[in-house]
Protein backbone atom coordinates (compact mmCIF):
# COMPACT_ATOMS: atom_id res chain seq x y z
CA UNK A 1 0.00 0.00 0.00
CA UNK A 2 1.89 3.59 -0.86
CA UNK A 3 0.97 6.20 1.06
CA UNK A 4 2.78 8.37 -1.49
CA UNK A 5 -0.46 10.05 -2.98
CA UNK A 6 -0.65 11.92 0.10
CA UNK A 7 1.45 15.25 -1.63
CA UNK A 8 3.67 15.54 1.73
CA UNK A 9 5.91 12.51 0.56
CA UNK A 10 8.71 12.06 -1.53
CA UNK A 11 9.78 8.89 -1.19
CA UNK A 12 8.50 5.63 0.02
CA UNK A 13 10.64 2.31 1.20
CA UNK A 14 8.25 -0.93 1.79
CA UNK A 15 9.37 -4.10 3.19
CA UNK A 16 12.60 -3.34 1.38
CA UNK A 17 15.04 -6.82 2.02
CA UNK A 18 19.00 -7.03 1.12
CA UNK A 19 20.91 -9.96 1.71
CA UNK A 20 24.80 -10.62 1.16
CA UNK A 21 26.15 -13.86 0.92
CA UNK A 22 28.03 -14.94 4.22
CA UNK A 23 31.26 -15.27 4.55
CA UNK A 24 32.53 -18.91 3.42
CA UNK A 25 33.98 -21.84 6.41
CA UNK A 26 37.19 -22.25 4.87
CA UNK A 27 38.49 -22.66 1.25
CA UNK A 28 36.63 -26.10 0.35
CA UNK A 29 33.65 -24.86 2.90
CA UNK A 30 29.66 -24.12 2.41
CA UNK A 31 28.94 -20.14 2.26
CA UNK A 32 27.75 -19.35 5.18
CA UNK A 33 24.41 -18.01 7.09
CA UNK A 34 23.59 -15.33 4.61
CA UNK A 35 23.54 -11.69 6.54
CA UNK A 36 20.38 -9.59 6.24
CA UNK A 37 21.83 -6.47 6.05
CA UNK A 38 18.58 -4.70 5.29
CA UNK A 39 15.77 -6.71 7.46
CA UNK A 40 11.99 -5.37 5.87
CA UNK A 41 12.54 -2.10 6.05
CA UNK A 42 9.82 0.45 5.99
CA UNK A 43 9.51 4.19 6.45
CA UNK A 44 8.84 7.76 4.38
CA UNK A 45 10.66 10.76 3.78
CA UNK A 46 8.55 13.77 3.51
CA UNK A 47 9.16 16.38 0.68
CA UNK A 48 12.10 19.11 1.46
CA UNK A 49 12.80 16.63 4.93
CA UNK A 50 15.95 16.11 6.16
CA UNK A 51 15.98 12.44 8.02
CA UNK A 52 18.64 11.36 9.97
CA UNK A 53 19.27 7.48 10.12
CA UNK A 54 21.71 6.35 12.65
CA UNK A 55 23.57 3.29 14.45
CA UNK A 56 26.63 1.69 15.03
CA UNK A 57 28.57 0.53 12.42
CA UNK A 58 27.42 -2.86 10.80
CA UNK A 59 23.74 -2.15 11.26
CA UNK A 60 22.96 -1.65 7.21
CA UNK A 61 22.52 1.83 6.91
CA UNK A 62 25.08 2.63 3.67
CA UNK A 63 23.11 -0.52 2.56
CA UNK A 64 19.93 0.64 2.49
CA UNK A 65 20.82 4.06 1.24
CA UNK A 66 22.44 2.35 -2.21
CA UNK A 67 19.46 -0.03 -2.35
CA UNK A 68 17.42 2.63 -2.26
CA UNK A 69 19.08 4.74 -5.06
CA UNK A 70 19.71 0.65 -6.50
CA UNK A 71 23.50 1.23 -6.27
CA UNK A 72 22.91 -2.24 -4.78
CA UNK A 73 19.99 -4.43 -5.62
CA UNK A 74 17.75 -5.28 -3.18
CA UNK A 75 16.13 -8.49 -2.61
CA UNK A 76 12.62 -7.58 -2.49
CA UNK A 77 10.22 -4.64 -1.39
CA UNK A 78 9.58 -1.11 -2.94
CA UNK A 79 11.04 2.09 -3.36
CA UNK A 80 8.73 4.53 -4.58
CA UNK A 81 9.27 7.82 -5.49
CA UNK A 82 7.25 10.66 -6.50
CA UNK A 83 7.98 12.44 -9.46
CA UNK A 84 5.86 15.32 -11.02
CA UNK A 85 2.87 13.60 -9.94
CA UNK A 86 3.44 10.49 -11.04
CA UNK A 87 4.47 7.46 -8.46
CA UNK A 88 7.46 5.15 -9.58
CA UNK A 89 8.88 2.09 -8.25
CA UNK A 90 12.50 2.23 -8.55
CA UNK A 91 13.20 -1.33 -8.56
CA UNK A 92 10.71 -1.57 -11.25
CA UNK A 93 12.60 0.92 -13.62
CA UNK A 94 14.71 -0.90 -16.69
CA UNK A 95 18.51 0.27 -16.69
CA UNK A 96 17.68 3.35 -19.39
CA UNK A 97 14.62 4.79 -16.87
CA UNK A 98 17.07 4.07 -13.58
CA UNK A 99 20.01 6.44 -15.06
CA UNK A 100 17.21 8.95 -15.72
CA UNK A 101 16.04 9.07 -12.52
CA UNK A 102 19.60 8.75 -10.89
CA UNK A 103 19.12 12.67 -12.07
CA UNK A 104 17.05 13.51 -9.27
CA UNK A 105 18.93 11.19 -6.71
CA UNK A 106 22.07 11.56 -6.13
CA UNK A 107 24.04 10.00 -3.01
CA UNK A 108 27.49 11.78 -1.47
CA UNK A 109 30.05 9.63 0.43
CA UNK A 110 32.25 9.44 3.79
CA UNK A 111 35.57 9.41 1.67
CA UNK A 112 35.22 12.50 -1.11
CA UNK A 113 38.92 11.43 -2.57
CA UNK A 114 37.63 8.19 -3.23
CA UNK A 115 34.73 9.05 -5.53
CA UNK A 116 36.72 12.07 -7.38
CA UNK A 117 38.88 11.25 -10.74
CA UNK A 118 42.36 12.21 -9.66
CA UNK A 119 42.95 13.02 -13.18
CA UNK A 120 40.37 15.56 -14.20
CA UNK A 121 40.52 19.18 -12.93
CA UNK A 122 37.46 20.18 -10.38
CA UNK A 123 35.86 22.31 -13.00
CA UNK A 124 35.64 19.11 -15.36
CA UNK A 125 34.54 16.94 -12.30
CA UNK A 126 31.87 18.80 -11.24
CA UNK A 127 30.67 19.59 -15.06
CA UNK A 128 30.90 16.14 -16.40
CA UNK A 129 27.43 14.94 -15.36
CA UNK A 130 25.90 17.88 -17.18
CA UNK A 131 27.77 16.65 -20.12
CA UNK A 132 27.02 13.00 -19.73
CA UNK A 133 23.20 12.77 -18.91
CA UNK A 134 22.78 15.91 -22.19
CA UNK A 135 21.10 18.21 -19.93
CA UNK A 136 23.55 21.36 -21.48
CA UNK A 137 23.61 22.42 -25.46
CA UNK A 138 27.59 22.52 -25.14
CA UNK A 139 30.95 22.09 -22.61
CA UNK A 140 30.70 26.35 -22.48
CA UNK A 141 27.26 26.50 -20.79
CA UNK A 142 28.17 23.17 -18.53
CA UNK A 143 30.82 25.00 -17.62
CA UNK A 144 28.73 28.23 -16.76
CA UNK A 145 26.67 26.26 -14.77
CA UNK A 146 29.41 24.61 -12.60
CA UNK A 147 31.11 27.77 -11.85
CA UNK A 148 28.05 29.04 -10.43
CA UNK A 149 27.76 26.03 -8.43
CA UNK A 150 31.04 25.74 -7.44
CA UNK A 151 30.64 29.07 -6.19
CA UNK A 152 27.79 28.30 -3.73
CA UNK A 153 29.51 25.44 -2.35
CA UNK A 154 32.50 27.88 -1.09
CA UNK A 155 34.59 27.02 -4.02
CA UNK A 156 36.62 30.20 -6.00
CA UNK A 157 36.95 30.08 -8.98
CA UNK A 158 40.90 30.50 -9.53
CA UNK A 159 40.32 26.62 -7.42
CA UNK A 160 38.60 24.99 -10.28
CA UNK A 161 41.75 24.56 -12.42
CA UNK A 162 43.12 22.47 -9.86
CA UNK A 163 43.28 18.73 -9.32
CA UNK A 164 41.20 17.03 -6.33
CA UNK A 165 44.67 15.99 -4.62
CA UNK A 166 46.04 19.76 -3.78
CA UNK A 167 42.43 20.23 -1.59
CA UNK A 168 41.68 18.95 1.81
CA UNK A 169 39.77 16.94 3.16
CA UNK A 170 36.60 19.77 3.41
CA UNK A 171 37.06 20.83 -0.01
CA UNK A 172 37.15 17.71 -1.50
CA UNK A 173 33.59 17.20 0.30
CA UNK A 174 32.27 20.61 -1.27
CA UNK A 175 33.45 19.48 -5.00
CA UNK A 176 31.58 16.07 -4.08
CA UNK A 177 28.44 18.41 -3.10
CA UNK A 178 28.68 21.01 -6.12
CA UNK A 179 29.20 17.70 -8.26
CA UNK A 180 25.91 16.23 -6.97
CA UNK A 181 24.08 19.45 -6.75
CA UNK A 182 25.03 20.31 -10.19
CA UNK A 183 22.10 17.86 -11.44
CA UNK A 184 19.57 19.96 -9.41
CA UNK A 185 18.40 16.46 -7.79
CA UNK A 186 15.46 16.16 -5.45
CA UNK A 187 17.33 13.99 -3.09
CA UNK A 188 20.13 13.36 -1.66
CA UNK A 189 21.66 10.42 0.25
CA UNK A 190 24.70 11.83 2.34
CA UNK A 191 26.18 8.70 3.63
CA UNK A 192 28.61 9.90 6.53
CA UNK A 193 29.60 13.37 4.72
CA UNK A 194 31.66 14.74 7.64
CA UNK A 195 32.69 11.46 9.52
CA UNK A 196 36.00 11.72 7.91
CA UNK A 197 36.46 15.21 8.94
CA UNK A 198 38.46 17.51 11.61
CA UNK A 199 35.42 18.40 14.11
CA UNK A 200 36.12 22.20 13.37
CA UNK A 201 35.77 21.26 9.40
CA UNK A 202 32.14 19.25 10.04
CA UNK A 203 30.28 22.42 10.65
CA UNK A 204 31.42 24.22 7.82
CA UNK A 205 29.97 21.53 5.98
CA UNK A 206 26.75 20.73 7.85
CA UNK A 207 26.03 24.46 7.28
CA UNK A 208 26.65 24.60 3.81
CA UNK A 209 24.15 21.22 3.12
CA UNK A 210 21.52 22.76 5.18
CA UNK A 211 22.09 26.32 3.38
CA UNK A 212 21.75 24.23 -0.02
CA UNK A 213 18.63 22.26 1.12
CA UNK A 214 16.79 25.14 1.95
CA UNK A 215 18.39 27.26 -1.73
CA UNK A 216 17.57 24.16 -3.36
CA UNK A 217 14.31 22.75 -1.26
CA UNK A 218 16.30 19.20 -1.32
CA UNK A 219 15.21 16.36 0.23
CA UNK A 220 17.88 14.51 2.51
CA UNK A 221 18.63 10.74 4.03
CA UNK A 222 21.47 11.42 5.90
CA UNK A 223 23.71 8.93 7.28
CA UNK A 224 25.78 9.18 10.50
CA UNK A 225 26.66 6.95 13.40
CA UNK A 226 26.95 10.23 15.53
CA UNK A 227 23.94 11.53 17.04
CA UNK A 228 25.19 14.92 17.54
CA UNK A 229 25.63 15.08 13.72
CA UNK A 230 22.10 14.07 12.75
CA UNK A 231 20.58 15.94 15.35
CA UNK A 232 21.93 19.27 14.06
CA UNK A 233 20.74 19.17 10.34
CA UNK A 234 17.84 16.78 10.46
CA UNK A 235 13.80 17.06 11.48
CA UNK A 236 13.48 13.27 12.35
CA UNK A 237 15.50 10.40 13.14
CA UNK A 238 15.57 7.16 12.28
CA UNK A 239 17.52 4.48 14.37
CA UNK A 240 18.69 1.27 12.78
CA UNK A 241 19.83 -1.60 14.60
CA UNK A 242 21.26 -5.28 12.41
CA UNK A 243 19.26 -3.93 9.26
CA UNK A 244 16.10 -3.14 11.15
CA UNK A 245 14.40 0.38 12.11
CA UNK A 246 13.71 0.28 16.08
CA UNK A 247 12.65 3.66 16.30
CA UNK A 248 11.10 6.86 13.90
CA UNK A 249 10.73 9.81 15.80
CA UNK A 250 11.33 14.04 15.56
CA UNK A 251 14.68 15.02 16.46
CA UNK A 252 13.57 17.08 19.36
CA UNK A 253 10.93 14.10 20.81
CA UNK A 254 13.40 11.41 20.44
CA UNK A 255 15.99 13.63 22.50
CA UNK A 256 13.00 14.53 24.90
CA UNK A 257 12.28 10.78 25.80
CA UNK A 258 13.95 8.02 23.46
CA UNK A 259 11.17 5.26 23.64
CA UNK A 260 13.74 2.08 22.58
CA UNK A 261 16.45 0.45 24.76
CA UNK A 262 18.95 0.90 21.86
CA UNK A 263 18.01 4.48 21.37
CA UNK A 264 19.23 4.73 24.87
CA UNK A 265 22.54 3.25 24.50
CA UNK A 266 23.09 5.36 21.29
CA UNK A 267 22.27 8.56 23.88
CA UNK A 268 24.47 7.49 26.50
CA UNK A 269 27.30 7.09 24.17
CA UNK A 270 27.22 11.02 23.01
CA UNK A 271 30.20 12.57 24.94
CA UNK A 272 28.85 15.62 27.56
CA UNK A 273 30.54 18.99 28.07
CA UNK A 274 31.26 17.87 31.60
CA UNK A 275 34.82 16.76 31.27
CA UNK A 276 34.31 14.96 34.60
CA UNK A 277 31.73 12.21 32.67
CA UNK A 278 32.98 9.10 31.08
CA UNK A 279 32.16 7.78 27.95
CA UNK A 280 28.90 5.43 29.33
CA UNK A 281 28.88 3.13 26.41
CA UNK A 282 29.35 0.44 29.01
CA UNK A 283 25.60 -0.09 29.46
CA UNK A 284 26.02 -1.67 25.93
CA UNK A 285 26.65 -5.84 26.31
CA UNK A 286 28.27 -7.92 23.61
CA UNK A 287 28.96 -7.23 19.83
CA UNK A 288 27.18 -6.31 16.81
CA UNK A 289 26.43 -9.59 15.12
CA UNK A 290 25.24 -9.60 11.20
CA UNK A 291 24.80 -13.44 10.70
CA UNK A 292 23.40 -16.40 12.16
CA UNK A 293 21.36 -14.38 14.62
CA UNK A 294 17.93 -15.57 15.61
CA UNK A 295 16.00 -13.55 13.19
CA UNK A 296 11.84 -14.61 15.06
CA UNK A 297 12.71 -12.69 18.15
CA UNK A 298 13.82 -8.73 18.86
CA UNK A 299 17.28 -7.84 16.98
CA UNK A 300 18.19 -6.05 19.51
CA UNK A 301 17.42 -8.49 22.79
CA UNK A 302 20.55 -10.53 23.17
CA UNK A 303 22.14 -6.99 24.32
CA UNK A 304 19.25 -5.33 25.70
CA UNK A 305 19.14 -4.56 29.60
CA UNK A 306 15.57 -4.81 29.44
CA UNK A 307 14.97 -7.91 27.50
CA UNK A 308 12.50 -10.49 29.58
CA UNK A 309 14.09 -13.40 28.33
CA UNK A 310 10.88 -15.03 26.79
CA UNK A 311 8.40 -12.57 24.37
CA UNK A 312 11.68 -10.30 23.41
CA UNK A 313 13.56 -13.65 22.27
CA UNK A 314 10.86 -15.11 20.71
CA UNK A 315 8.92 -13.01 19.13
CA UNK A 316 9.94 -9.87 16.85
CA UNK A 317 8.66 -6.71 17.82
CA UNK A 318 6.31 -4.68 14.88
CA UNK A 319 7.65 -0.99 14.47
CA UNK A 320 4.05 0.63 15.35
CA UNK A 321 3.15 3.55 15.19
CA UNK A 322 2.83 5.49 18.96
CA UNK A 323 0.83 9.53 18.64
CA UNK A 324 1.29 9.74 14.35
CA UNK A 325 4.69 11.07 14.71
CA UNK A 326 6.72 8.59 16.57
CA UNK A 327 7.54 4.68 15.60
CA UNK A 328 9.08 2.40 18.08
CA UNK A 329 9.87 -1.53 17.65
CA UNK A 330 9.86 -2.50 21.28
CA UNK A 331 7.63 -5.10 23.22
CA UNK A 332 7.66 -3.06 26.48
CA UNK A 333 8.54 0.47 25.15
CA UNK A 334 4.54 1.69 27.53
CA UNK A 335 6.05 0.28 30.65
CA UNK A 336 10.10 1.37 29.94
CA UNK A 337 11.23 5.28 31.82
CA UNK A 338 14.51 5.17 29.38
CA UNK A 339 17.47 7.95 30.24
CA UNK A 340 17.26 10.95 27.90
CA UNK A 341 19.95 13.57 27.62
CA UNK A 342 20.19 17.15 28.24
CA UNK A 343 21.32 20.15 26.38
CA UNK A 344 21.27 19.11 22.38
N1 LIG B 1 29.33 -6.02 -0.33
C1 LIG B 1 29.06 -6.72 0.78
N2 LIG B 1 29.23 -8.06 0.82
C2 LIG B 1 28.95 -8.77 1.95
N3 LIG B 1 28.50 -8.21 3.09
C3 LIG B 1 28.33 -6.88 3.11
C4 LIG B 1 28.60 -6.05 1.97
N4 LIG B 1 28.33 -4.75 2.30
C5 LIG B 1 27.92 -4.76 3.57
N5 LIG B 1 27.92 -6.03 4.08
C6 LIG B 1 27.48 -6.43 5.43
O1 LIG B 1 26.19 -5.88 5.66
C7 LIG B 1 26.10 -5.38 6.98
C8 LIG B 1 25.74 -3.90 6.95
O2 LIG B 1 26.85 -3.15 6.44
P1 LIG B 1 26.76 -1.59 6.11
O3 LIG B 1 25.54 -1.33 5.30
O4 LIG B 1 28.06 -1.17 5.53
O5 LIG B 1 26.56 -0.96 7.57
P2 LIG B 1 26.84 0.53 8.09
O6 LIG B 1 26.86 1.45 6.93
O7 LIG B 1 25.72 0.80 9.06
O8 LIG B 1 28.16 0.47 8.80
C9 LIG B 1 27.42 -5.69 7.66
O9 LIG B 1 27.28 -6.89 8.36
C10 LIG B 1 28.38 -5.83 6.51
O10 LIG B 1 29.42 -6.70 6.83
MG1 LIG C 1 28.33 2.83 6.35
Amino acid sequence: MSNLTETEYLLEVENLLVEFAGPSQGIFGKKGEPVRAVDDVTFQIKKGEALGLVGESGSGKTTLGRAILRLQEPNSGHVRMVEEGDVKDILKLDQKELRQCWQNMQMIFQDPYASLNPRMTVLDIISEPLIVNGLVKNEAEAKEVAVKIAGSCGLVPDQLSRFPHAFSGGQRQRIAIARALVMQPRFIVCDEPVSALDVSIQAQILNLLIDQQKEMDLTFLFISHDLTVVAYLCNRIAVMYLGNIVEIAPTKDLFAQPLHPYTEVLMSAIPSDDPDQELNIALLKGELVGSGRNLSGCPFAPRCNYSDGKKCVNEKPKLVDIDGQRQVACHFSDTLSLATVEGI
